[in-house]
């Protein structure tokens, strides 16, 4: 039986772009872009039209640009924002306008001092004048993490029959459990007339570090599109990273949930817009971290020399990362060392490599990290002879 497919949409060109000093110009995101398309992501949203010439100028450059991808561009619930998106988008093969507004009762009090009869019918207004412009529109209910249930599947059934198609129900503030989260989307799977007619969407933030969780959890209770970034780059903690969702679903088979993503491309994806955003990623960052493959500790260096399964659960390949690495250090082991010094062109037996691992314990113990330069520099300080360099 085939699984079920999960769309990606992708915001790194929205919400990764809200990161301070990550600001694009539009030909770093027209690049951007068409990486996203050969990446296989379903949905690209690229940018927020009325929000800068700037921003209008990339959205339509993306519009042109892209073959095979929906585009799609943010508006709020405000009639001008979501006629200069359908200007932005007119060229779009795909075009999806994505407008919403905020439905908590924080956000109803303190940003709109209006009462939820009233956000419903804003609501309602702006989804229906979208439809004038284009088929596909998706909703979102800002703060939805922090809204009540009831009072959000009211909101829902009401943009279903002014015609969205897809409802994003954002964990704008990244406060949800993965419980809470999977809970919410389950009750509007369940609750809400007409739910069958539109797509859930997850969009979790990372304030707390349950985006990816949270994402997963929704796609589990049913929604089927996730709102995600290259690198979880995005508004303060972040939003919920692609590659990570992307791998859970595939190292997960029996969740029976697929996507598009050509995971391959993950790593050279994940460098370039860190590239051209000035955004290193951080070493230990799930999938496309430097570290997310190296070994250093000798217990796992031993394991993953004999079998790379006993401490990976994926491949490197499979992400495009040429290769696992071993790392030497002062915790690595014998094992790692003689692995090492193969590599660099010394076959040591078991003896030698008992007089060369005391010589290169007195080095790691004054250098983080033991590279290839160093070995010969090791064997040579051990005394030992060589008869045969591999
Ligand atoms: O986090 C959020 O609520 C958003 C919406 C504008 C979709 O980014
Ligand atoms: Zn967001």
């Amino acid at each position: 039986m085939s699984k079920d497919k999960v769309q990606i949409f992708d915001t790194t060109l929205r919400d990764g772009e809200q990161v301070p000093g990550c600001k694009l110009d539009t030909t770093q995101k027209l690049v951007i872009a068409e990486r996203l398309e050969a990446l296989g992501v379903d949905i690209i949203e690229a940018g927020f039209p009325i929000s800068s010439p700037g921003d209008f100028k990339s959205v339509d450059a993306i519009a042109k640009l892209v073959k095979n991808a929906t585009v799609c561009g943010l508006t709020r619930a405000v009639e001008k924002d979501i006629e200069v998106a359908a200007e932005a988008l007119k060229h779009a093969k795909r075009p999806r306008i994505h407008t919403g507004i905020g439905t908590s009762e924080s956000h109803i009090k303190y940003k709109f001092n209006t009462t939820q009869d009233v956000i419903i019918e804003r609501a309602v207004k702006a989804v229906k004048y979208a439809k004038s412009f284009v088929e596909d529109v998706e909703f979102f209910a800002e703060d939805a993490g922090r809204t009540d249930n009831e009072y959000l599947a009211r909101v829902c059934e009401a943009v279903i029959k002014a015609g969205a198609t897809v409802l994003n129900i954002p964990d704008t503030t990244g406060y949800c459990l993965p419980e809470e989260y999977g809970a919410k989307i389950k009750f509007l799977k369940e609750n809400v007339t007409g739910i069958d007619k539109a797509i859930l969407s997850c969009h979790c933030h990372n304030d707390l570090g349950m985006a990816t969780a949270n994402s997963i959890a929704g796609v589990i209770q049913g929604a089927r599109q996730i709102e995600c970034t290259i690198n979880g780059i995005g508004e303060r903690a972040g939003n919920t990273s692609l590659e990570e969702v992307v791998m859970i679903l595939k190292q997960h088979p029996y969740l029976d949930l697929d996507t598009s993503i050509n995971t391959r491309l993950l790593y050279s994806t994940s460098q370039m817009v860190s590239q051209k955003m000035g955004m290193p990623v951080q070493p230990n960052k799930a999938i496309v971290g430097s570290n997310a493959f190296a070994h250093s500790s000798g217990i796992h260096q031993d394991g993953v020399i004999k079998q790379r399964e006993t401490y990976e659960i994926m491949a490197p390949e499979e992400v495009g990362v040429d290769q696992s690495s071993i790392i030497l250090t002062a915790r690595s082991g014998r094992a790692a060392l003689a692995y090492r010094a193969k590599n660099v062109g010394y076959e040591l037996t078991k003896v030698q490599l008992d007089s060369v691992y005391q010589e290169f314990l007195k080095f790691a113990d004054v250098k983080k990290e033991i590279l290839d330069t160093d070995i010969h520099q090791i064997v040579e300080a051990s005394n030992i002879q060589i008869e045969s360099v591999v």
